[in-house]
This record gives structure tokens, sequence and C-alpha cells, in this order.
């Protein structure tokens, strides 16, 4: 038996998708545990691009079970794209998604109130404008509308209209809020309900069911540790439980049941949307890394920001997660770099941290001490042992490991399946997947 959880450690980004997509081979079920279409995972199969932005990408492996957890927030019509997408390719989707009944809806005013506040709100958080924070923000002040509550038309319909006319009272005379109108508002999310009843099911009881009977559960979170709303760089955060923890609360599933989480690391530093960065890099490096890397937003195309690897970072998500192992992606990214920088310490008004510091005002007043390696210069791309890696790039894996006290035991070396290192690690060994 092996319950994992996968988290990203640093801004989101770190390629989750495809690790996720690699380990599902050898689990019965992925459950995605929070957040919602601001997400978005980018799958390459057989030369075939996917982009799924809600459902785990673990659907794309047959008869493998994926679940949204009831804390993820669903967007109905971008749930009903994304399953007619999935379709389109001949995923029997109707045998293995399922639904959390509890998991929270985000509704048009929620996308309108999000857009708007970036726009004219005191602070700018550069969201990807899916509605996410209002939708988490409308569940927490417990006005929320849960996916299972559509069962229930008529009470649907009535909270509905008092939410939205509540809403209407409190907006500007210039808000789109007032758009809206709340009959044809339920007439479209019961239209796009019907297409997905199907799949709903209490996840929680159907998790541990599976637990209980010996099949071993994926645990996938969205977005990174460094965007967790309670741990995360505050206030430029996502709004739900990114790292380890929001596993257990976001599927109802207890933490005695899990045995390890593996975190998702980047071989460089990216960064959508506003707050501090103490790593990036606005020149020529920065730039190559966004070219080779592709970093492009998968869910809104923004250019990312990009830097050097922060240790300080990862050896936070290393504690706040509880890591068990790593999985390193985009090593190929840095290929032709002649060196290769990590930072190991910031400075702040004269003194030097070794402790990434949770606060938002100190981190954007930190500079970065770096460390510097060779570069290897020659191209690791579908490298699929060690022993193929140059050695300065076998010396660049055994410092990270160094520097964050855990071991790496995926490695990607491109961006298809089979680009994969599987290194024997204690952590992969106990749950079975090194072979
Ligand atoms: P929101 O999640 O749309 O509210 O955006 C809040 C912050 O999280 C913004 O900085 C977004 O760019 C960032 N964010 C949200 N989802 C992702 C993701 O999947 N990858 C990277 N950044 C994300």
């Amino acid at each position: 038996m092996a319950n994992v959880i996968v988290v990203g450690t640093q801004w989101g980004d770190e390629g989750k998708g495809k690790v996720v997509d690699i380990l599902s081979e050898s689990f019965d079920a992925v459950v995605r545990y929070q957040g919602g279409n601001n997400a978005g995972h980018t799958i390459v199969v057989a030369e075939e691009k996917v982009v799924l932005h809600l459902v785990p990408s673990g659907i794309l492996r047959m008869g493998k079970i994926c679940i949204l957890g009831n804390g993820v927030v669903i967007d109905l019509p971008a749930l009903t794209h994304e399953i007619g997408q999935l379709r389109k390719l001949k995923v029997r989707v109707e045998d293995t998604l399922y639904i959390g009944k509890s998991a929270h809806l985000v509704l048009p005013y929620h996308k309108i109130l999000d857009v708007e506040r970036e726009r004219h709100g005191s602070q700018k958080i550069g969201t990807t404008g899916r509605g996410i924070g209002p939708a988490y923000a409308d569940k927490m002040a417990r006005v929320g509308v849960r996916i299972g509550d559509l069962y229930d038309p008529v009470a649907f319909r009535e909270r509905l209209a008092a939410v939205l006319a509540e809403k209407q009272a409190q907006a500007g005379l210039e808000s789109l809020l007032h758009t809206l109108d709340a009959t044809t508002l339920f007439r479209e999310q019961m239209q796009h309900f019907e297409q997905v009843k199907r799949f709903l099911v209490d996840a929680s009881e159907v998790v541990n069911r599976f637990i209980a009977e010996g099949r071993r559960i994926l645990f996938e979170g969205a977005q990174g540790t460094l965007l967790d709303v309670d741990l995360g760089t505050y206030p430029y955060v996502t709004s739900s439980s990114a790292t380890a923890g929001g596993a257990c609360t976001g599927t109802g599933v207890g933490p005695t049941h899990i045995d390890g989480v593996v975190g998702v690391m980047k071989a460089y530093t990216t960064r959508v949307g506003e707050g501090p960065f103490p790593t990036e890099l606005t020149d020529a490096t920065g730039q190559l890394l966004r070219d080779r890397g592709q970093e492009y937003g998968a869910t809104t195309g923004r250019p990312r920001r990009c830097g050097w690897l922060d240790a300080l970072a990862l050896r936070y998500a290393v504690r706040v997660n509880g890591l068990s192992t790593l999985a390193l992606t985009k090593l190929d990214v840095l290929d032709t770099l002649p060196h290769i920088r990590v930072c190991t310490a910031y400075q702040h008004r004269g003194n030097r941290l070794s402790a990434f510091p949770n606060e938002t005002g100190i981190l954007a007043e930190c500079t970065p001490v770096y460390e510097e390696q060779p570069g290897w210069e020659e191209s690791t791309i579908g490298a699929l042992k060690l022993e193929q890696l140059p050695k300065a790039c076998r010396a660049y894996l055994d410092r990270l490991q160094e520097l964050t006290g855990v071991d790496i035991s995926l490695i990607s070396t491109g961006p298809r399946r089979d680009q994969t290192i599987l290194v024997d690690t204690p952590a992969f060994r106990g749950w079975g997947l090194h072979r």
C-alpha cells in the first residue's frame, strides 16, 4: 500500500502534470485536492499536447480513477468543456471520473469580482482572473454553492438569487455584476450540471473505501508551496491550501493514511503574477530560461518571471510539506549555460539569512547570495539513467540534495513520458515505484 501526495515546491508550474502522469502508472487513483481552473497541466502523449485545468492528469492513463476532491472549486462550463475534449481524445471518462459533491462552484459573479478587483482594487495580485479567490472567499464566508446543492434546483435558485442580489447591492454602478441575471445564471448552471451529475460522489467515502481495499492513491496538488494561502508569500498567493496538509482537508482522508510526499521542483525558479522573487533574473539569462523552458502560462499565456534556483525556498518547502523526496523537472533547460547559480543565503539589511523569511515585506528586501557551479554545456535530453548525465550535471544534482537534505527520486529530461530518470531511493523503493 502507498498513498502519496505530490506538491509543487515553488510558485507553481514546476511540471507536476508530467510527474503525476508518470507516477500514476503505479497508482489506482489520482485525487486532486485544491485549486480550480487557475491551474493548467500541459501533458505530451505521443507528441500530442493536452492541457488539463481541472481533471487530474491521470485521466489519460487507461483505467485510472480520477477524483476531484471537496477542496477543489469547479467552474461548471470549464469542466464540461474539458470533459468534451477528453471524449474527443477517446478517453473513457464515464468509467473513471468522480467529482466530490461538496466541491464549491466558481460562478460567473466570482470571475467578474476577480477581474474588477484586479483592475480597480487597492492591491494587484496578478491572478489568473478565473474567479478562484472570490469563490473560496464565499466558501469561507458560508455563502458559497456546492456542486451537490444543484440536486435541489429550487433551493439552488433561491440561494443564487439572494447571493447575487447581495453582491450587486455592494458593487459600484459601473460593475459588470449588474449585467448578470439570476434566472439566466440558474439556467446555464443547471444545463452544465445535467452533463456532469452522473460523476458526483461522496469523494471522502470513495477514497477511504479505496484505501481500505488496499488500492494506491496519488494526491495531486495544484499551484505550489509558495502560493499556499497560509504558508505562501501572502498576500501574493492563491486562495487554497496547496501544501501537503491540504490533501487531507481537501479530500476527507486522515493524515494517518498518507505514506509520503513528493515535492516537485524545477531546475530553476519561475513565478507568474505579482510578489517578491529574490532570485528573479531580468537579464539575458532570464530570457534564455523563458525561451528554452517555454515559460508561458498554460492557463493565461502570460510570460513567467524566471530566475535561479533558491535553496532557502526549497528548504522551506521541505519543512512545511514534510517532503519525503524530490522530483526534478526541466533539467535540460540548463544544458547550454556555462555557469549555474543557486541561491544559498539572503542578505537582508546587513544580516545574512539562511532560512526563508515568510514575510513578504522582508522577502521583498532580500538580495540573494549565490553559489556558482560550472555548467555541463552538453545535452541531457532524453537521458534515462544517472550515469548518462555529464559529470558537472551530477555534481549539481548532488549539491541540490545536500542543500535540501532530501533525495531526488525522479529527474525529467524532456517533456515526454519516456524522457525520465527514476532513481533507486529509499522513498521510491518503499512505495514500490522503483523496479
Ligand atoms: P489566482 O489563483 O487566480 O487567484 O491567482 C493568485 C496567484 O496565484 C497569481 O499570482 C497567479 O499567477 C498564481 N497562480 C494561480 N494558479 C497558478 C498556477 O497553476 N501556476 C502558477 N501560478 C498560479
